[in-house]
């Protein structure tokens, strides 16, 4: 295993559990959302905006390449990276996918109600979520291994993430 990659909804703790346990695993944490602000200069609303989402689709894709090429990082993806069947399938050997499960509800709930999401911006938010999280689930169910959130601590998740990355190397090592 050289690096872990985050999955799931938005609101599923992906950017806050990410450092907890890169933090625990004496790794650098690496965010897909950050690293296309960074490379863009302007934030992601503002590329939906000016630019439309088949063009952050683009440069996220184009992030994820370069960060899934590091090794000893954890990895938060955004929510739609890896809603794409098949994607999970084809990341690089060595990368260990956890999908942070979470319910639309709660995923609301910590998104708040916010513009900083443009895929929710709908006068129906509950219902995109359920609808969006609702496709995307048999893609996220590709990933290697899976921890609910809903109701937990970062810190109680994170430990679970690192329970199940034990026993699973403990597996593979037979
Ligand atoms: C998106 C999720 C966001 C961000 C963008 C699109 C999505 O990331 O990439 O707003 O399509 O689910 P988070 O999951 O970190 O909020």
């Amino acid at each position: 295993m050289r690096r872990v990659l985050l999955v799931g909804f938005m609101g599923s703790g992906k950017s806050t559990v990410g450092p907890l346990l890169a933090g625990a695993m004496s790794w650098r944490f690496e965010d897909f959302d950050s690293h296309v602000e960074r490379s863009e200069g302007r934030s992601i609303p503002d590329i939906f905006r000016e630019d439309g989402e088949p063009y952050f689709r683009k440069v996220e894709g184009e992030a994820a390449t370069s960060l899934l090429a590091l090794d000893e990082v954890v990895l938060a993806s955004g929510g739609g990276w890896a809603a794409v069947p098949g994607r999970l399938r084809a990341v690089p050997d060595g990368t260990v996918s956890i999908w942070l499960r979470v319910t639309p509800e709660v995923a609301l709930a910590r998104a708040g109600g916010g513009t900083d999401r443009p895929v929710l911006d709908h006068p129906d938010r509950l219902g995109r979520a359920r609808e969006l999280l609702s496709t995307r689930t048999v893609s996220y169910a590709e990933a290697d291994l899976e921890v609910d959130t809903d109701g937990r601590t970062p810190e109680d998740v994170c430990e679970s993430i690192l329970a199940l990355i034990r026993a699973s190397s403990e597996h593979i090592r037979g």
